[in-house]
């Protein structure tokens, strides 16, 4: 009791001097705040974060500490180790005197407005023993409630220093319950959702795969405040960082019980030296904030995707024809100016051939060799690449190319004259992921290379218009020839040759759609995505697997940049496959020249169908309405921006006896006032709908009342066409 109320008078204490406030900084979005405090001590510390309040000057009368803050550093806005501080920190390294200690004061702040709807505010902290300096930014971008954080790191020791931890953002957030939306997959199995209450201590989400990262968990996640948020209600955080290499994310629950979000690259096997003088800029931590549930967040998410991230995030996409599940390695020109007739008739933009077209000392006839030689193949391709483009051409059907430029068969030509440039332990033996090694990315040589591979394509084909950039292995043996004593830097540097490969071929390239592939969704994120059209979140296609992946992946990724592809996986019919494709960007991978003719045409038929509605759903808003995880229909709807026209696409997603739509699904988005026609659409050949394309609905009836899509194991799909009366 007596110990108790010594507490209790050390932390009146602490809350009394330590914490006095000398300047109150709020970071505004249109629904939100983040509101960051300095104390007199000069700490900087995050007090609040969610609704914004009506009247700003109220900001700096939130309170800042909390009782028993024996640090006064619990709610930092960037967490240093090594001296006052007992939680996870943020950033942590050694001094160039081989000193382990940082308190980071702050110094300055900045508050921009680089657009009317971005702000930019940037806060310095510096250490007042040793040179070094880290500024925080915090770029909001209002309309979507959306805020990028980084940090850059700069340092003027007598000598180079190490970076141990170098987060990007340190969150603060208060509520009486946090519950964490977090994904876990494998190849064929990704974005599997487990929610869970947090509890105190850290919970760590994290890769350290190198280079497909995402592949056992993406950085994506959810934390609900207060209760597991639904749909349209409850307050949720999501969050990712843009980083396409190993992150980590740290989640504590601490003795206040304030969730403290710690993000950013993975500290794992990778001290950074930094130099005197020299910035080390982290990737962006992006998240948005919503108290109107999930599916409100992730449009927010959506729009800004959309409007500042994405490559081409306001514009088109091409629909096309794969051949990879149709032939995988085995083809020759005959058979791809067949496929390319085969495009034309199915009435698709383009025709994406795969892998297997390189490769002559070894060649490439299955996955075990030639991965380097981009030559094409002369057994398979006697006329080269050019010929199919010209072929291609005449079709009136454009042409696009597969490649997987960062990797290397041990059996290629590559591999035999720079092994200096391949990832893998000088004393060890290799050890390969799908028969083959990744190439050193920290290497200008490499780099140069990797770049080469690309433009050498345009050299070929001039009139190239797709690119599908695969990267199948992960790293083993993380060591670089190239890096020699810093190979802590692997992991960071692979990255960071990447995305210099990847800002020259937009800077030749600006135009070319590019899908970020990764033997499937192993790979996508929002640096990624802004070089890249589109990704491919799966391998998996069975369409009833692909609603629930499409559906995770839906949360943080906007429909235009999902690559859904028509396949033969699956045991539901043609129609049900087409339906779920067309949810994103439609593709086919199949033998359409073995279709029965109703299949064709109704294949056909649902390309000029697709073509009609694709915009709604690559530039509307997406409404999830009813869950597959908990109902026997899985309901999706995307809304024009203008409200005039929608698509609602339903499934039955359990094939249970007498399981389908057994009432009205309620209508999301739609204005209440005004009026709308339904009609069911992409019908297979000689189907009648039982869907009443009669009646004129008010919004606010679609809404209150719904309509049932009849959908049941005769309909197993439906898709439905919502259209503003005239
Ligand atoms: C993995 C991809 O996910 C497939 O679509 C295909 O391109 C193969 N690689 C080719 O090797």
């Amino acid at each position: 009791m007596i110990k108790n109320l010594r507490l209790l008078l050390i932390g009146g204490l602490l809350t009394n001097c330590a914490f006095a406030q000398k300047l109150t900084l709020p970071v505004e979005t249109a629904h939100n705040a983040l509101v960051l405090q300095v104390s007199n001590n000069n700490d900087l510390t995050q007090v609040y974060f969610g609704e914004k309040l009506n009247n700003p000057s109220e900001y700096k009368a939130i309170s800042p500490g909390d009782n028993n803050d024996y640090s006064g550093v619990y709610r930092s806005a960037y967490t240093s180790s090594g001296s006052r501080n007992l939680l996870e920190p943020a950033i942590s390294i050694q001094h160039a005197d081989g000193n382990q200690s940082l308190d980071l004061r702050y110094v300055s702040y900045k508050q921009e407005k680089l657009s009317t709807d971005i702000s930019l505010t940037s806060v310095k902290l510096k250490d007042p023993v040793y040179s070094i300096e880290v500024t925080l930014f915090y770029k909001a971008y209002i309309k979507d409630d959306v805020i990028e954080q980084w940090s850059v790191i700069n340092q003027r020791e007598k000598g180079d220093i190490i970076l141990q931890k170098y987060a990007s953002a340190n969150l603060n957030l208060s509520a009486k319950s946090y519950w964490l939306r977090q994904y876990h997959g494998e190849w064929a199995k990704e974005m599997r959702p487990e929610e869970t209450q947090i509890t105190h201590g850290i919970k760590t989400l994290d890769s350290k795969l190198g280079t497909r990262a995402n592949l056992f968990m993406p950085s994506v996640f959810m934390v609900s405040l207060d209760r597991s948020s639904t749909e349209d209600d409850g307050k949720v955080l999501m969050g990712a960082l843009e980083w396409s290499g190993n992150f980590r994310t740290d989640l504590e629950l601490d003795p206040q019980d304030h969730l403290r979000i710690i993000s950013g690259i993975n500290n794992y096997a990778s001290a950074y030296r930094l130099k005197p003088g020299i910035d080390f800029v982290t990737p962006a931590f992006v998240y948005t904030y919503s108290t109107h549930g999930k599916g409100d967040a992730s449009r927010h998410l959506h729009s800004w995707a959309r409007d500042y991230k994405i490559m081409d995030g306001k514009r088109d996409r091409l629909t096309l024809l794969n051949n990879w599940e149709s032939t995988y390695f085995d083809f020759n020109e005959q058979k791809l100016f067949n496929i390319l007739k085969d495009t034309k008739e199915l009435g698709v933009d383009l025709f994406l051939l795969d892998d297997g077209w390189f490769g002559n000392k070894y060649p490439r006839n299955d996955d075990r060799a030639g991965l380097g030689d981009w030559q094409e193949n002369h057994n398979k391709l006697p006329n080269g690449i050019a010929s199919i483009a010209r072929e291609a051409d005449k079709d009136g059907v454009k042409f696009g190319i597969w490649i997987e430029p960062e990797m290397v068969n041990p059996k290629s030509i590559l591999y035999n004259k720079h092994p200096d440039w391949v990832i893998k332990q000088p004393k060890r033996d290799e050890y390969y992921f799908r028969n083959q090694l990744v190439l050193d990315l920290s290497n200008p040589a490499v780099q140069d290379f990797v770049f080469g591979v690309v433009d050498s394509l345009f050299i070929k084909d001039p009139k190239l218009a797709y690119i599908k950039w695969d990267c199948n292995s992960v790293i083993f043996n993380a060591y670089s020839a190239h890096l020699k004593h810093d190979q802590s830097q692997l992991y960071v540097d692979y990255v960071r040759g990447l995305y210099k490969v990847l800002q020259r071929v937009r800077q030749k390239y600006p135009n070319i759609p590019m899908m970020l592939c990764s033997g499937g969704g192993g790979r996508v994120d929002y640096a990624a995505l802004q070089y890249f059209t589109e990704f491919w979140p799966s391998d998996n296609t069975d369409p009833l697997e692909r609603i629930f992946i499409q559906w995770e992946y839906s949360y943080f990724y906007p429909a235009i940049t999902s690559s859904n592809h028509v396949t033969d996986w699956g045991r539901q019919p043609l129609k049900y496959r087409v339906d779920v494709a067309m949810m994103g960007k439609l593709g086919f991978d199949i033998v359409t020249s073995k279709l029965n003719p109703h299949d064709l045409r109704f294949c056909k038929d649902a390309v000029n169908t697709y073509n009609a509605i694709k915009s709604i759903i690559w530039h509307g808003d997406q409404y999830r309405l009813s869950d597959p995880q908990t109902d026997n229909v899985a309901s999706v709807m995307y809304v024009d921006t203008l409200k005039k026209s929608a698509v609602m696409f339903n499934y039955l997603v359990n094939n249970r006896f007498d399981s389908g739509s057994k009432g009205p699904i309620l209508l999301k988005g739609l204005d209440a006032t005004r009026k709308y026609t339904i009609k069911e659409i992409n019908l297979y050949p000689g189907a009648k709908s039982n869907v009443n394309a009669e009646t004129v609905y008010t919004g606010d009836f679609l809404m209150k009342i719904g309509i049932n899509p009849n959908v049941d194991a005769r309909r197993s799909s439906v898709i439905i066409h919502i259209e503003q009366a005239q």
